[in-house]
């Protein structure tokens, strides 16, 4: 196989938070960054959708020359991981990855849950695919876990509204109604890659015993640990500092909203994908 970069795909904007602390972590590497803006959201789309939608961009990213894709999204680590792994990958190329950031992120929760009791904040899909739950409990059993779908956060932050003062509302309502559910929570995961944008007003409104985890400080510790592990794929990973952009949008739009989530001038290439 010919060595590329690694492949970052989000449904749209979000996956961006992901890819700062990944670059952050592993600057030297090369990545090549794909959102699906064009049919973002994702988050309330059945398993089919995402599954489709996410197995196409993964097969482009491939296409493109990427040994190996991060799925930097929860929706599509939820709904269409497994799957590509089990089923499209031995068919499309065995020796390439695809890596989800479900598990990435709670590997850690070991050291960081006291209490034993952890609140998942999330898209309607991720909460809804019991996936978070499902992987804490595969490592951590005594770990009670509860989850919250907050559908309109990714909007609130695409829209721009993320420091407004008409965002404090939603921004509450969801943090009570879990810690509703259970008072013994001291860990909230921020489990979508658009709520670290929502960080202030979150950590505004949770109560200061309890801790907010954000995901891509995780997902970079993992991504470095795993290439010590496999130092075959760590060869066909280049090496050049690069970081490129596709969109399923117009690239003049990408770059505008992108500006949300990142702060750095960018060239950005738009792309069909079926
Ligand atoms: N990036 C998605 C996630 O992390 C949220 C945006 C969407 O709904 O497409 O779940």
């Amino acid at each position: 196989m010919i060595p590329g970069p690694i492949g970052i795909f989000d449904s749209g904007y979000g996956g961006l938070t992901i890819l700062s602390q990944i670059r952050a972590q592993m600057p030297q590497y090369d990545f090549l960054y794909l959102g699906d803006n064009a049919r973002t959201p994702y988050g309330t789309r059945s398993f089919e959708v995402v599954y489709e939608f996410t197995s196409q961009a993964v097969k482009k990213l491939f296409e493109m020359g990427c040994p190996m894709v991060i799925l930097a999204c929860n929706t599509a680590s939820a709904k269409a991981l497994r799957t590509i792994q089990q089923i499209d990958l031995p068919k499309i190329d065995p020796s390439k990855r695809v890596l989800g950031i479900i598990r990435p992120t709670v590997e850690y929760l070991d050291d960081i849950t006291e209490t034993r009791h952890v609140g998942i904040l999330a898209t309607s899909g991720t909460i809804k695919s019991q996936s978070y739950p499902l992987e804490i409990k595969k490592l951590f059993p005594d770990i009670t876990v509860s989850g919250e779908a907050c559908p309109i956060w990714v909007p609130l932050v695409e829209c721009g509204e993320a420091k407004s003062d008409g965002a404090d509302y939603f921004v509450r309502r969801h943090i009570d109604n879990l810690l509703a559910k259970d008072d013994k929570i001291d860990t909230l995961i921020l489990g979508c890659t658009h709520y670290p944008i929502l960080y202030d007003k979150i950590r505004q409104y949770t109560p200061s015993h309890i801790k907010v985890i954000t995901q891509g400080e995780y997902v970079g510790k993992s991504l470095v640990n795993y290439m010590e592990r496999h130092p075959e794929m760590d060869r066909l990973c280049t090496k050049q500092g690069t970081c490129r952009f596709l969109t399923t949008e117009s690239g003049d739009i990408f770059k505008q909203y992108a500006s949300i989530f990142f702060d750095e001038d960018i060239q950005v290439q738009s792309i069909a994908l079926k």
